[in-house]
């Protein structure tokens, strides 16, 4: 079994955080999910669920979701001795960004996204703003010099999705691939 880091924060695309919940949730392996006070209420204004009560209804289900307060930095996940696959935090909103591009430890997603990478783990933070500043080029550019892996929210379409979750799952399934996990939740480019 592995373990991934979850983090939401308040940038729209709470829908990518919870289908990725509800994907690693199907594989069996555990989730460390964590979240800021704006990614719970995001989540509730864009997708009409309460996240706590979404993951409880998974957990009664057979998933393995452990939540962890973003105000707690005495949690397993905010020391690099706990062992875990890789983070991703998505949606990540240009605060967060910006805050773990500079090395700002003071919330658990923070902490938890600077352990990603000194002990260079796969930290992949998928965020969304548009039109994006300087100042948010260069911080997702220190990041991903970093280490980290920086994938934006944006579908192709030589798959011909027809439904908005379509486009959804292009970039769920891109997400996952990168952590490692194998999914078919999009059409590679030459599959028969
Ligand atoms: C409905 C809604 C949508 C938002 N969308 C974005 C967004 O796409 N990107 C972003 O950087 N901030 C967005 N924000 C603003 C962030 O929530 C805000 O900057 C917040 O302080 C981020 O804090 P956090 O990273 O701790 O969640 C949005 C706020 C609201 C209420």
């Amino acid at each position: 079994m592995k373990r991934y880091v979850i983090g939401i924060t308040g940038a729209s695309g709470s829908i990518y955080g919870k289908r990725i919940i509800e994907e690693i949730s199907k594989t069996g392996n555990e989730t460390e999910l964590v979240f800021t006070k704006n990614g719970k209420d995001v989540f509730l204004y864009e997708t009409g669920y309460d996240i706590e009560n979404f993951t409880d209804e998974l957990c009664k289900n057979g998933a393995k979701i452990n939540i962890n307060s973003n105000n707690d930095l005495f949690s397993s996940i905010a020391s690099g001795s706990y062992k875990f696959e890789a983070m991703i935090i998505v949606p990540c909103s240009m605060g967060t960004l910006a805050k773990i591009s500079y090395g700002i430890s003071d919330s658990l997603i923070c902490r938890a996204a600077d352990v990603t990478l000194k002990e260079k783990r796969k930290l992949i933070i998928v965020p969304r703003e548009t039109p994006l500043s300087e100042i948010h080029i260069e911080n997702m550019l220190r990041l991903s010099r970093a280490g980290a892996v920086i994938i934006p929210p944006v579908p192709s379409f030589y798959g011909r999705p027809s439904t908005v979750e379509d486009i959804v799952n292009n970039t769920v399934g891109r997400i996952m691939y990168s952590a490692g996990i194998e999914n078919k939740l999009y059409t590679e480019w030459g599959e028969k």
